[in-house]
């Protein structure tokens, strides 16, 4: 596609006067994010056991290019080196997650100590750079073994995942202080079991809202576990979000936006604020009750110390009577001749404001912390080169509008970019690249980008 910079307009890539790090206050957390099955590669390596997204990338068609993760960044074997990039690039946080069945390779019982020992050097060599480790309990790669045993449809797995959080909570908690316990849950609940376009690949509108009630009482479980395992612990979650428009002003296609925002943005906020599930936009969501058991609601609860936001781009809806349940559609950002990423993302940093100004409206949300944000392009590398402009402008107005959202008083505390280094991008397979750090996949060499050198500028500013 053509260069994002002919039509991101705004501020241009040597625009750095206009805003520096230090605006955002001494306190301010900035840091990279990464996810383990994107990065790790070695699945077979040091008794780990097979998770859904395995299987998922042996099926026909799931990925791009028939593409699979199974030595993806090699960061299994090149930690090190990886986390001196970190420490380089001047990122003083990084979040990685924990893969379950690396702990438990069949979900649950015995523990693998070859995998208790990767995430200790992990978070070893962490401190010993001064980075400070982040931990993501879940960050979709469920253990093929409960899958299996019915996966996030079964109402076990709020006992599997408090075992798991228990046994991460024991190993790493003398040196982990934070803890996000989901990963976007809602893609959990909408890709993996409704549509189907990720791991485990199920599909059916009636398997959303017993997952998605599975989800919302993991979350506030494994956040009462930390909180009474780990001494001092920052415990968060990290929900996707993106700020909703309706097409235009009729009531119907209103209605529609809000029914699109009680999905996307207010679906498992709301239950751990002890507020329940928003059935007022979207009536559909109280047949949960057939899965719900007496005290459920209040098990639900969880005060947590941060909403972790991940916040790509906007939508836009319009009222459709050709989609039973939701009766919406997005209208496409490409056919509305506005900015995008290779995603097909709109890139919209004021939707970044208004997504931080609607969560911090919620009496009940202390901190705010952006746990991932970023963008793809069609990156071109020139020898050992790679300038990526259009990433470089993504991430300054993105951090603009939130420089913007913290001189109106919103608690935003901290600021992730996705991603470390180009990745298994699921079913996108490698074909998206996130990076500030371009990867070569056959030889796995590292090439910082120019956003990446951006990055490394501003945060000395
Ligand atoms: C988020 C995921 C992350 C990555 C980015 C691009 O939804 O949490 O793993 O795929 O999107």
């Amino acid at each position: 596609m053509a260069a994002a910079t002919t039509h991101i307009s705004g501020i241009s890539e040597q625009d750095e006067s206009q805003f520096c790090r230090a605006d955002f206050g001494a306190e301010f957390k900035w840091g990279v994010a990464t996810a383990a099955y994107q990065i790790e590669g070695a699945v077979n390596t040091d008794g780990r056991g097979d998770c859904i997204w395995d299987t998922f990338a042996k099926r026909k068609g799931k990925i791009k290019l028939g593409q699979n993760a199974t030595e993806a960044c090699d960061f299994y074997h090149r930690y090190e080196s990886d986390l001196q990039l970190v420490k380089e690039l001047g990122f003083k946080q990084f979040r990685f997650s924990i893969s379950w069945s690396r702990i438990l390779p069949q979900g649950t019982g015995t523990v693998n100590e070859a995998g208790i020992l990767f995430y200790n050097n992990l978070i070893n060599k962490c401190l010993e750079l001064g980075i400070e480790p982040w931990i993501t309990l879940y960050h979709w790669d469920l253990p093929q073994a409960l899958e299996n045993r019915g996966g996030w449809m079964n109402r076990d797995i709020v006992s599997w995942f408090s075992e798991y959080t228990a046994v991460c909570a024991k190993a790493f908690g003398d040196r982990v202080r934070c803890w996000i316990v989901l990963n976007e849950p809602m893609a959990v609940a909408g890709l993996g079991y409704t549509t189907g376009l990720h791991a485990p690949g199920k599909k059916g509108i009636w398997n959303f809202l017993p997952v998605m009630h599975h989800l919302a009482l993991c979350q506030a479980e494994s956040g009462r576990i930390l909180r009474a395992e780990v001494t001092n612990a920052y415990i968060g979650t990290a929900v996707s979000c993106s700020y909703v428009y309706p097409n235009s002003s009729s009531a119907a296609d209103v209605r529609a936006a809000k029914r699109a925002d009680a999905l996307m943005n207010r679906l498992f906020v709301e239950p751990a604020l002890g507020l329940g599930y928003p059935v007022d936009a979207f009536p559909f969501l109280a047949k949960v009750k057939r899965y719900m058991q007496p005290g459920d609601l209040e098990k639900l609860r969880f005060d947590f110390d941060f909403i972790g936001l991940q916040n790509y781009f906007s939508v836009v809806v319009k009222h459709s009577y050709l989609a039973p349940v939701l009766w919406l559609k997005e209208v496409p950002a490409i056919l509305r001749n506005v900015p995008v990423t290779s995603m097909g993302w709109e890139i919209d940093p004021d939707g970044m404001f208004k997504i931080l100004k609607q969560f911090a409206a919620y009496p009940g949300v202390r901190d705010i912390i952006v746990s991932e944000n970023g963008a793809a392009f069609e990156d071109i590398r020139r020898e050992d080169k790679v300038d990526d402009p259009d990433r470089t402008v993504y991430f300054q107005q993105y951090l603009k509008a939130i420089l913007r959202a913290r001189k109106e008083g919103i608690k935003v505390k901290g600021y992730f970019a996705w991603t470390l280094m180009d990745n298994f991008e699921w079913a996108e397979g490698y074909l998206a690249r996130f990076g500030l750090v371009f990867v070569d996949f056959k030889t796995q060499q590292r090439i910082v980008k120019s956003s990446g050198r951006w990055f490394s500028r501003f945060l000395k500013s």
